[in-house]
């Protein structure tokens, strides 16, 4: 565990510097998934291109302590991150049972778990809480299949339902399922292994159920990380003279992509790597709503409110996904950013403004990352604490952004 670790970023003070390229890793919100799915198997999974970071060791970790207790998900890993909750899906499919506390994960407002505990329901499961643990078990030891609809889009409620049921009794409907890319891949590797979906990557997919899965050699192979491109071509788009983002999924990135262009940023795609230039400055402001995928996803809300301190104008974020997403809003103006809260779902930012170099404290994963890229703008030497929250998610972040030309070090507090 990394707590006790922060980042000393030195400010480029408005300068666009960096040069060379950089790699994206496998997809944290694509990895987590496969590996809860791995209870889906009768036998090993090999899988290729998975990142180094604290999220995928903690699933390991839960998935290890599963051999112990085959159905009890772990307290103390389980409430370090969110993703724990896509294991009640395979493990309640393949036990019968399972037992889970309340999943962590980053603070960004109310985050229920009420469509995952009716979708359970539905599929002929009964709940109990307790005080510190949601027992769930399904009626004579096997989860039936079932048509659900989901109230609203929910990215691992859709993915823990569509894992529960390729072992289920029976077919499964789910209406007003997510979209994200990430999904429809995993699905093609469940189906390579024996499972039946269809429709994964649009809004109704099909489950017909079987028994376990088989992957005789056959490799999960992580996809790139939408959000890691994301972040990289912002910050190359802030601090970049010349910038190369390789191994990732431009396609995956449109929208965020199509805003940094709109804003001036010389963007290049090819099909499997984004060239970054500085454009003429100041970029024009530009606004942003966030939206379930294929829209602007909420995940690099943080990241884009620092580039567009940087635009000339006034522009506005929506959120729309999550109530409590600006954390680190209050930080960013202590920088010298114009940015305002107006509502738990909006923020008004104007610009450009010039950001001097603070003691930052990430607030949560993809704010942490925000905090980077507000500290390599800024005039100054700044410190990112709390590196365990950007570790989660990000490999090595420092040791893959010094080389473009970022002074950026790890040290212990
Ligand atoms: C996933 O979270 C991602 N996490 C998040 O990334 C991402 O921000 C989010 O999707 C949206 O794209 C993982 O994949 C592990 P949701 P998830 O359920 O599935 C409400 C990161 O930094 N809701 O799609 O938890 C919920 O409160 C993380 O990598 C219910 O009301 O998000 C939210 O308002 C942060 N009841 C909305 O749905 C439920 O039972 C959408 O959330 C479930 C969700």
């Amino acid at each position: 565990m990394n707590m006790r670790e922060q980042f000393i970023i030195k400010g480029l003070g408005g300068a666009k510097r960096l040069e060379g390229s950089i790699a994206v890793r496998g997809a944290k919100n694509g990895v987590l998934k496969a590996l809860a799915a791995t209870v889906l198997f009768d036998d090993e999974v090999p899988m290729t291109n998975v990142p180094d970071i604290e999220d995928v060791k903690r699933m390991r970790e839960l998935l290890e302590a599963l051999k112990v207790e085959p159905t009890v998900l772990k307290k103390d890993i389980a409430e370090k991150f969110r993703a724990s909750i896509v294991l009640t899906g395979p493990v309640l499919a393949r036990q019968g049972k399972v037992e889970f506390p309340f999943p962590g994960g980053c603070v960004l407002g109310e985050r229920s778990i009420d469509l995952f505990l009716n979708g359970f329901r539905a599929m002929g499961a009964s709940v109990e809480e307790g005080e510190s643990y949601f027992t769930i078990r399904a009626e004579g030891g096997k989860l039936r299949g079932e048509h659900i609809t989901f109230p609203l889009v929910s990215v691992t409620a859709t993915e823990t339902l569509m894992m529960a049921a390729v072992l289920a009794e029976g077919t499964t409907l789910l209406q007003n399922a997510a979209l994200e890319p990430e999904i429809a891949d995993l699905a093609l590797y469940l189906n390579e292994c024996g499972a039946q979906i269809s429709g994964a990557g649009t809004p109704t997919i099909t489950i017909v159920g079987g028994g376990l899965l088989h992957a005789g050699g056959i490799s999960y192979n992580t996809p790139p990380d939408r959000i890691e491109t994301g972040s990289f071509a912002i910050l190359a788009a802030l601090v970049g003279k010349d910038v190369t983002i390789t191994n990732c999924n431009p396609a995956w990135v449109d929208v965020p992509l199509a805003l940094l262009r709109q804003a001036g940023v010389d963007v290049e795609a090819g099909k499997d790597v984004i060239r970054i230039r500085a454009g003429d400055m100041p970029y024009q402001m530009v606004s942003v709503h966030t939206h379930e995928y294929p829209g602007f996803a909420t995940d690099l809300q943080a990241p884009m409110a620092v580039f567009m301190s940087q635009c000339q104008g006034e522009g506005s974020i929506l959120e729309t996904i999550f109530d409590g997403r600006f954390r680190y809003v209050d930080d960013l103006a202590l920088m010298g950013a114009d940015i305002v809260v107006m509502s738990p779902h909006r923020v008004v930012v104007r610009g450009p403004k010039k950001l001097s170099r603070k003691n930052l404290e990430s607030p949560d994963l993809r704010g942490g990352l925000a905090y980077i890229l507000a500290a390599a703008v800024a005039e100054g030497t700044s410190t990112v604490d709390n590196a365990y929250l950007i570790d989660r998610g990000y490999e090595h972040i420092e040791e893959r952004l010094a080389p473009l030309g970022l002074d950026i070090k790890r040290e212990m507090t």
